[in-house]
């Protein structure tokens, strides 16, 4: 036998593995924060370990898995005055979020592949933090190769911005949600019930609630819980709903946006425009079953819904458009929630970050070896004002103006430091489509046709 063929090969000890990047602080792993070291290869989490020499060392600060948000409108391509994918992703990053899922209510309205294709080619360019492109429904049309390339059907049961109203009967429910299950792709609904919703003119929050009241909400959620089918209900708002959830089925999961739960409609606006949304903002009594549906479990997941607008169009309430921009201070406000007593560090975790990993995007939401090495950097002493000035959004306004926030101080994207020390380092298109392979590579797309 020729002796290089005698050649043994024996896997190299772990201690000998030389990392890409390796860092070290309080790291949050199996529900506890423990002090460790995490050492990354090839973008992903290749070990943990008690010490890694060399590393990057963060002492105090906590490290958590990056944020993966459900449940955003970054308006690219058509509404690009609002935000683009480079302002989106960005405002995304500074929240620590490194995943994002991004609505289909742009222009065109996306539930064909051509403008999934136009959308794909926007987002490889521009985006900093990895997405995936939510596809629409109109006419009842499905478009099968779109939704291979999406990581979700999004369902308007009611009109709003943007969103075409699919009406269903329980019928074409159960029809739509077997074949979705076919495809094995989640489907999230607007959960508001069109008979229960007017359109009569509103100047103020109490009218926009009252053309949409809780009873809106009620009868969609008791219809999708009553499908038996798994599914997804984005943005629950009320009392009612939450006390439904009690009854939801298997792979039934539902989210709650921070808007709904620290504003409602009696709170300070410096623009009462700027708590206009759909679903609306509620009473006190909502907002407060709200957290304890998120505290029991009845509600799994945060999402932002970031729908921004610019100051000009929120002007006038009559004429607002309904929306408010959020991805960029969600974690920050929950972890300022969890200070106060009002959630608990574990259960903070799991539905900002594990929860909405596990629903839409498993590669992400935990340290743990073979992860997407996401990291979030946070001083839990850190407590920051929010002021529209320093967000990333091109809304240029926030509801949230002057409450406390505690933002990450760094941020890593698949082992790359993106933002360090509450700077930006990271480039346009580093940002993957999670749901797709490039075959050039994600900046290497040729321009697509644009459909029509
Ligand atoms: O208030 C809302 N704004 N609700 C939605 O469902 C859509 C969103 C938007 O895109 O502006
Ligand atoms: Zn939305």
């Amino acid at each position: 036998m020729p002796s290089d063929m005698q050649k043994t090969f024996y896997p190299r000890p772990l201690t000998s593995v030389k990392f890409d990047t390796a860092i070290s602080g309080r790291i949050y792993v199996n529900g506890e924060l423990i002090e460790g070291a995490i050492g990354i290869v090839d973008g992903k989490i290749a070990a943990i370990k008690k010490r890694i020499s060399g590393a990057r060392d963060y002492g105090d600060s906590i490290i958590l898995p990056g944020r993966v948000d459900p449940h955003v409108h970054f308006r690219d391509p058509g509404y690009t005055q609002k935000e683009d994918f480079l302002t989106g992703t960005l405002s995304a990053a500074f929240g620590g979020v490194t995943c994002i899922l991004d609505m289909p209510n742009t222009e065109p309205f996306l539930y064909r592949y051509p403008a999934l294709e136009e959308k794909e080619y926007i987002a490889s360019r521009k985006a900093v933090v990895d997405y995936g492109l939510i596809t629409g429904m109109k006419n009842r049309i499905l478009d099968e190769k779109a939704l291979k390339r999406s990581p979700a059907l999004k369902i308007f049961m009611a009109p709003t911005t943007g969103g075409i109203v699919n009406e269903l009967d329980d019928l074409a429910l159960q029809y739509l949600l077997n074949l979705m299950k076919d495809y094995g792709k989640p489907v999230i609904f607007h959960a508001e019930d069109m008979k229960f919703i007017s359109n009569e003119k509103t100047g103020n929050l109490i009218e926009h609630l009252r053309n949409r009241p809780n009873m809106a909400e009620e009868s969609a959620v008791r219809r999708l819980i009553s499908s038996g089918k798994p599914l997804h209900m984005a943005h629950i708002t009320s009392t009612e709903a939450v006390e439904l959830l009690k009854n939801r089925t298997y792979g039934q999961t539902s989210e709650v946006t921070p808007h709904h739960l620290f504003l409602t409609v009696d709170s300070d606006f410096e623009n009462e425009a700027y708590g206009r949304v759909n679903p609306p903002l509620r009473k006190k009594r909502d907002r407060d079953a709200l957290w304890d549906a998120l505290r029991d479990g009845r509600i799994d997941m945060i999402s932002s819904d970031h729908a921004p607008h610019t100051m000009e169009e929120k002007e006038e309430f009559e004429t607002a458009p309904s929306g408010i921009p959020g991805v960029e201070t969600a974690l920050p406000l929950i972890l300022v929630a969890v200070k106060k007593g009002l959630l608990e560090f574990k259960r903070a975790v799991e539905v900002l970050i594990e929860n909405p990993a596990k629903r839409f995007c498993p590669r992400k939401g935990s340290i743990e070896v073979g992860k997407d090495a996401d990291l979030l950097v946070i001083d839990m002493k850190k407590v920051r004002r929010i002021d529209a000035e320093y967000l990333h959004s091109k809304a240029g306004w926030t509801p949230f103006e002057g409450m406390d926030a505690i933002f990450p101080e760094s941020v890593y994207l698949r082992g790359k430091r993106i933002i360090k020390n509450g700077n930006f380092e990271g480039e346009k298109g580093l940002g993957e489509n999670l749901w797709t392979k490039h075959p050039a590579g994600h900046n290497g797309h040729s321009e697509p046709e644009r459909e029509g």
